[in-house]
């Protein structure tokens, strides 16, 4: 993604608590560089279900503080983090180890279909089974008093000897929710919906702070298939810079590129929950995280940096309300493929998803 616009949200911070959500009001209130600027944000999810942004609220060390902690955790011996591991709570909150979970490509036979009909040089690597990666349930913001989604009653799990990590986590996870809902007004602007389209129906959504730890001492050989090609099943999907470089994201052209975050900067994913609400103007992202040769590089340079050869995404799923109704908004409504996307609750949704892939309560990502 060398080539891609990083989208400075800078600019649009400055004025956007003074925006009316009317939008003919709006419309008069922001300057023709900043409509550029929101036009440029969904043309980009649009054509690539990617987008690399910059928010000054979220800095290069609170990105390092976070994964430097959570390569920190992930480095402790097996025994010690099976202490954080709720099988019995579907891992919805604490670690899930590795081999836990199911990339969609192996068990959904419509993307297996899919693929079989794909470029050779565009097919995604075939993973052979569960993804070797750990990963880490923490959740972030208020949840609804009234829901008609009852989730189970999960305590967060906090590693014992880690003083810093509730706050850590915490900052990390609003910290990745605001820019996500900049980036979600700034979306709705350059659709044609009202400021508000996307933002009000996140408020009390399941946010979940998941970031993952891939062992690249023990599975860092050229093609392993960390996270095997899949979509997200939440609304958008938002990573701080990993120190290890093997994303592929496929754009909508088919195309796939290999995704190069540059420092201080943010990448952000669109998900199946943007999709419904655009009627596919906007799709999902399918994607998946490989050990490349540019990993090798990476690995090489840290082994001789002596610095941890634990891969950490600073990964953030931001969700649609439970209780909120996924549809086209506005316009896309009047859309020709409006059909295929009928009313749903978003939690309803989320669990139809998750039981496809046997995953019930599991992480609203989609990859497991
Ligand atoms: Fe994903």
């Amino acid at each position: 993604m060398e080539h891609f616009p990083v989208i400075d949200l800078a600019p649009y911070l400055e004025v956007s608590g003074n925006l009316s959500n009317d939008p003919d009001v709006l419309s008069d209130q922001l300057p023709p560089e900043l409509k550029n600027l929101c036009s440029e944000v969904s043309r980009t999810l649009r054509e690539t279900g990617a987008l690399l942004v910059r928010d000054p609220r979220c800095t290069v060390e609170d990105n390092d503080r976070f994964i430097d902690m959570m390569e920190k955790y992930f480095e402790k011996p097996m025994e010690f983090k099976l202490l954080q591991e709720r099988p019995h709570l579907h891992y919805q909150v604490g670690v899930t180890p590795e081999g836990v979970e199911v990339p969609r490509s192996l068990v959904d036979g419509e993307i297996q279909e899919k693929l079989r009909t794909m470029p050779e040089e565009l097919q995604p690597a075939i993973p052979k089974g569960p993804d070797p990666k750990w990963r880490y349930m923490w959740r972030v913001g208020p949840r609804p008093l009234e829901t008609r989604f009852k989730e189970l009653n999960s305590e967060p799990v906090i590693p014992e000897g880690f003083a810093e990590w509730k706050v850590t986590m915490d900052s990390w996870g609003h910290k990745m929710i605001s820019a996500i809902e900049v980036v979600a007004e700034m979306a709705a602007l350059g659709f044609g919906l009202p400021k508000d389209a996307f933002t009000s129906l996140m408020k009390q959504g399941p946010h979940l702070l998941a970031p993952t730890g891939s062992d690249l001492q023990h599975h860092g050989q050229d093609g392993t298939v960390f996270a095997g090609y899949h979509y997200d099943l939440n609304f958008l999907t938002i990573h701080g810079r990993s120190r290890f470089p093997g994303l592929n994201i496929w754009l909508r052209n088919g195309q796939k590129v290999e995704v190069k975050v540059p420092i201080g900067c943010l990448l952000i994913q669109t998900g199946k929950q943007i999709e419904w609400l655009t009627a596919g103007d906007c799709i999902a992202g399918m994607h998946e995280v490989v050990v490349t040769k540019r990993t090798l590089e990476a690995i090489e340079l840290a082994s001789r940096q002596n610095r941890s050869l634990w891969r950490v995404s600073s990964t953030l799923f931001a969700h649609i309300a439970s209780d909120a109704i996924l549809k086209p908004l506005g316009h896309f409504m009047e859309t020709p493929f409006a059909n295929k996307y009928p009313p749903i609750y978003a939690g309803d949704y989320v669990e139809k998803e998750l039981s496809v892939i046997n995953l019930k309560g599991n992480n609203g990502d989609a990859e497991a």
